[in-house]
């Protein structure tokens, strides 16, 4: 059966380029893939009400569709834009599921921490980040809060063999589809996806 990879694009742009990126490096695996952008998707704030505790977020937008997609995937792509720190749709959204883990695992916002072991993805599945910028560079401070936004739910870092390792740091330029100039980075994502692949196989 063909392996389901899964692209999340948290740029604010539809069709940039985080989305050229993530179509060109999916289009060259045989797996089967889906890409699914946050500019296309409504994503609300949390609220602090608790119920996720009990049940899937009562929030009325896209949030639980995105999620019931993750669980699905053989693994994970995480592909996003600098904006500053980093584009805060993404980090609203990392933001939302972090909320229902930490909920789930205190049993509410002020309560005992009850159940520490408590995975919003328990089958683990490996990730990997794609960090893209303008013309300058991520921090490593924001990759790492991120990579750790993400293992938060549960899910497995499958890591870079190039610094800064926990991602590829990725010059895009700024007008749409420019990304796919940078042949070097675009060498280095590609080999971060075989890996990828490989680690499920793994599994
Ligand atoms: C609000 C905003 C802030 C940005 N801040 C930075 C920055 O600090 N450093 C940088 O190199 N690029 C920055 N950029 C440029 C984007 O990272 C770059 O254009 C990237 O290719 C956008 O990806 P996208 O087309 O998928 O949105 C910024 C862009 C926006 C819209």
């Amino acid at each position: 059966m063909k392996t389901k990879l899964l692209a999340i694009v948290g740029s604010h742009r539809k069709n940039g380029n985080c989305y050229a990126l993530a179509k060109s490096i999916l289009e060259s695996t045989s797996s089967k893939s889906r890409i699914i952008q946050l500019a296309s998707k409504k994503i609300e704030f949390c609220v602090l009400c608790e119920k996720c505790v009990h049940e899937d977020c009562v929030l009325t937008d896209d949030l639980n569709q995105i999620l019931a997609e993750m669980k699905k995937a053989d693994a994970i792509m995480f592909i996003f834009p600098k904006y500053l720190l980093a584009s805060s749709k993404f980090l609203a959204f990392l933001e939302r599921l972090d909320t229902i883990v930490h909920m789930r695992k205190h049993k509410g916002y002020k309560h005992t921490f009850t159940e520490p072991n408590y995975r919003l993805l328990p089958k683990q599945q490996p990730f990997c980040v794609f960090a893209l910028s303008g013309t300058g560079r991520f921090k490593k401070e924001t990759l790492r809060t991120v990579v750790e936004y993400i293992e938060s739910l549960g899910l497995t870092l499958v890591s870079h063999d190039h610094p800064p390792f926990i991602a590829v740091n990725v010059r895009a330029g700024d007008e749409k589809g420019e990304v796919l100039k940078n042949k070097a980075a675009l060498k280095q994502c590609t080999e971060l996806t075989k890996k990828i692949i490989k680690s499920i196989k793994k599994n």
